[in-house]
């Protein structure tokens, strides 16, 4: 199989046509592994936002599956992405998480590399042979690199599809998302890492479609701001709220406000900034935002986002990484992000909103990690692992897509079904056939 398209039979972990996912793929680490090699190998994977890296030298340490990687800037602009461990003996030669450099030096013997990856000494260049071919030794590049909307993607796989292919139909929904301005988006700060005790999918499964968990698992937060509650008008949402899903196995779910709010409450974005989203979308990308208040999904197979609204015009705006560390642990990458043109007021308070909901104590964000450690704790055990998860929501849905969707990808109501979270499964099982 190449890395061009996932295969079309199961691996027996997911049965969509019943609505079961085996509990193994959430806790196994042996399935972590291939998962490593099949998917996080072969697809492309968020690295970095253009904005974390605006000065020659600017870098960011990332991580593409297992293996580390550094982002960098070079003197002329350019974007490289080096796997970052030295060709001697392998040392991380870059330790910090973020930083300014003009060369990476390697911690343990010295050798020192360029920006471009580069080997220029090994500060023993006098007892090397004379074949020795510093040029053949440099970091090792990840081959393809490619930008969109300002987020930076790389792939291990030589032959991916080019990353707008990839993207497909989720380009339309995402693309309003992150860039609805001349300048495009920027990121106000370094992102929030975590370390949760789950695995990866649960958090890409949760952004690409789980609005049943909200008034369970978020009650505390809703119950004390009943403002925000009545806003969110969850219960009649659903109506005109729906999923999409795409055939790259790419989703999101957007909830609109519902009828009968106050008027300030369907101001959802900042007036000031209206004009430039009107040069920037279309009619039906304008209508897509009106009186939107999430926004919610995941690009397979691990980078979601999140906007929602917290008040009149007031907006939280996440780019969401979920880092595979073991079959039962993630690390959570948590950026925020606003429109460049904004002022400095309006990105102040969408950074505290942000972080504020949903960085590493965000209140939401704690309901949801406590659950999710929970879970896989529960799960992790012989006995339970013979009952897999329940996806039955999705079945009444998943075979009628919305026939007058006028849009990209395939659209399901009510938004609260499981349709999004199934799909996304079907999607990882055929990534995880392929070999
Ligand atoms: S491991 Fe990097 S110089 Fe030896
Ligand atoms: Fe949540």
């Amino acid at each position: 199989m190449s890395s061009q398209s996932p295969a079309s039979s199961s691996t027996g972990w997911v049965d969509v046509k019943r609505g079961l996912v085996s509990r193994d793929i959430f806790v196994s680490d042996d399935v972590w592994r291939l998962e490593m090699e099949r998917i996080f190998d072969r697809t492309w994977i968020f690295l970095a936002h253009e904005t974390e890296l605006p000065q020659p030298g600017d870098f960011v340490s990332r991580n593409m599956g297992q293996a580390p990687v550094v982002v960098v800037r070079d003197g002329d602009g350019t974007i490289h992405a080096l796997l970052n461990s030295c060709r001697h003996r392998g040392s991380r030669v870059c330790r910090a998480d973020s930083g300014n450099a003009r060369h990476f030096v390697c911690p343990y013997h010295g050798w020192t590399y360029e920006r471009s990856g580069r080997l220029v000494t090994t500060t023993f260049d006098k007892h090397f042979p004379k074949e020795f071919d510093f040029s053949e030794h440099g970091l090792a590049r990840v081959p393809r690199l490619e930008l969109y909307k300002g987020l930076i993607f790389g792939s291990w796989a030589p032959d991916v599809v080019p990353l707008a292919d990839y993207l497909g139909d989720i380009d339309w929904y995402i693309g309003p998302f992150l860039s609805r301005s001349p300048k495009g988006m920027e990121v106000l700060a370094p992102p929030h890492r975590w370390r949760a005790k789950a695995n990866w999918k649960v958090g890409a499964l949760n952004f690409v479609g789980d609005s049943q968990h909200i008034l369970t698992t978020h009650v505390g937060p809703l119950t004390l701001d009943p403002v925000r509650a009545a806003r969110a008008g969850f219960a009649t949402a659903a109506e005109n709220s729906f999923q999409v899903v795409t055939d790259q196995g790419h989703g999101c779910t957007l909830t609109y406000l519902a009828p009968g709010l106050p008027d300030d409450a369907y101001q959802t974005h900042p007036r000031d900034l209206e004009p430039l989203y009107r040069q920037t979308l279309n009619a039906d990308q304008l209508q897509l935002l009106t009186r939107l208040r999430v926004i919610v999904g995941t690009i397979f197979p691990n980078l979601s986002f999140i906007e929602t609204q917290v008040g009149p015009a007031q907006k939280a705006i996440i780019i969401r990484q979920w880092q595979p560390v073991s079959g039962t642990e993630m690390e959570v990458l948590s950026w925020v992000l606003a429109e460049k043109e904004a002022s400095q007021e309006y990105k102040d308070t969408v950074l505290r909103n942000g972080f504020h909901n949903f960085g590493a104590a965000g209140v939401f964000e704690q309901d949801d990690m406590e659950l999710w450690a929970s879970a896989t704790h529960a799960s992790n055990n012989p006995i339970s692992r013979r009952f897999p998860y329940s996806f039955h929501t999705a079945l009444p849905y998943i075979n009628k897509p919305e026939k007058d969707h006028k849009w990209p990808g395939r659209a399901f109501k009510p938004a609260d079904t499981e349709v999004a979270q199934l799909e996304f499964m079907r999607h990882w099982d055929r990534w995880m056939q392929s070999n």
